[in-house]
């Protein structure tokens, strides 16, 4: 029978897909849950340790017995993209050239993945007339402007990952005022915690660096801020902002607080220490494409999804290393 109900999740192998996946499942979701991911980071081991699930391609999508599915494939994909979406209500789109450095590295596929990718998977939702679509957007685009980031200051990327996040935002929100989708931008502050393993960003980072008896590397004088949130405070976001009778509209999700790297890298050295292991901390230059300052005002996902953080973060970083100690 033809499923109309059925939440697609883009990038759904990675670090937050398989989080999200996870409490989807645990807190009782009977949808059929659908994944694109073209594993070029996160693998079907890591969605096999959150829920058993069965791979097919799109022909074979109404074959499906489980409640999971993988579709391996690519969102730069037109074709697929589409055929991918039907029967859909919902899609979380995570998939993504993800971080500043990568973009840095390599633009052209950057905008490919982030503008493109994200166009296709809009096209898609509008041509199968999905309702709800929420997109992983980042605090960069908000670029080098005085903190507290808030959704109403001008954008000014500095780096092209900002700037593809930020074109991301542009087709949410036309595809909110012209079409109609219940568009939902999320931008995540710097987001840390268990299932992070394949992550390059600063608290995975040095946690593996740490473990693997490596120095980790401080970019500048680690005076740069960012805002650190918890795994599960963010995905309680994301699945506020998929239930919220809301479209059209944009949340900083963040903690609010804003930390230097230098104390972050402090806070895990002294949890690495507490279960006998240390950290050596080394400085390399400053990064192209890094703001100095960043963390967010959270107001606003406050007041309209009823949403905030709950986790301190000694307490999240200690968990964050429990659980790769566990590996
Ligand atoms: N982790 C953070 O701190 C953070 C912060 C701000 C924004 N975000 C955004 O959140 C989203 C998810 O991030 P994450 O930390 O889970 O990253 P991740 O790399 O762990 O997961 C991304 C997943 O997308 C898949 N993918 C990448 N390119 C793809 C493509 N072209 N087609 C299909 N699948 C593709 C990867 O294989 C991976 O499984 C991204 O959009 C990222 O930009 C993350």
């Amino acid at each position: 029978m033809a499923q109309n109900n059925v939440i697609l999740i883009t990038g759904g192998c990675g670090f937050i897909g398989t989080s999200l996946i996870d409490a989807l499942l645990q807190g009782g979701c009977t949808q059929p849950i659908r994944v694109l991911d073209s594993l070029v980071t996160g693998s079907p081991e890591d969605l096999a340790e959150v829920t058993e699930f069965e791979t097919l391609t799109v022909d074979q999508l109404h074959t499906a017995a489980k409640q999971v599915v993988l579709v391996q494939g690519d969102i730069r994909d037109i074709t697929l993209t589409e055929q991918v979406a039907q029967g859909v209500s919902t899609i979380v789109h995570l998939a993504a050239n993800t971080g500043v450095g990568p973009s840095v590295e390599d633009p052209r596929l950057d905008m490919e993945c982030n503008v493109v990718g994200t166009f296709n998977m809009l096209e898609a939702a509008r041509k199968h007339g999905v309702k709800k679509f929420v997109f992983a957007s980042s605090g960069a685009p908000a670029g080098e402007v005085e903190p507290p980031i808030h959704e109403e200051l001008p954008p000014h990327p500095v780096s092209p990952y900002g700037s593809s996040k930020l074109a991301g935002e542009g087709y949410c929100s036309s595809y909110n005022k012209t079409f109609g989708i219940d568009t939902i931008c999320l931008r995540f502050g710097n987001v840390y915690g268990p299932r992070s393993k394949n992550k390059a960003s600063v608290v995975a980072k040095f946690i593996k660096q740490a473990l693997a008896g490596e120095t980790c590397a401080i970019y500048g004088d680690g005076s740069q801020t960012r805002d650190f949130i918890y795994i599960f405070d963010l995905i309680r976001a994301i699945q506020a902002a998929m239930e919220a009778p809301v479209g059209g509209e944009t949340f900083q999700i963040a903690t609010g607080k804003e930390r230097t790297v230098g104390e972050v890298a402090e806070l895990i050295a002294k949890n690495l220490e507490a279960h006998g292991k240390s950290m050596q901390i080394t400085h390399e230059a400053k990064r192209l494409g890094d703001v100095m300052r960043n963390y967010s005002d959270t107001t606003k996902a406050k007041t309209i999804l009823g949403w905030q953080t709950q986790m301190d973060i000694n307490e999240g970083i200690g968990e964050t290393i429990r659980w790769f100690l566990a590996r």
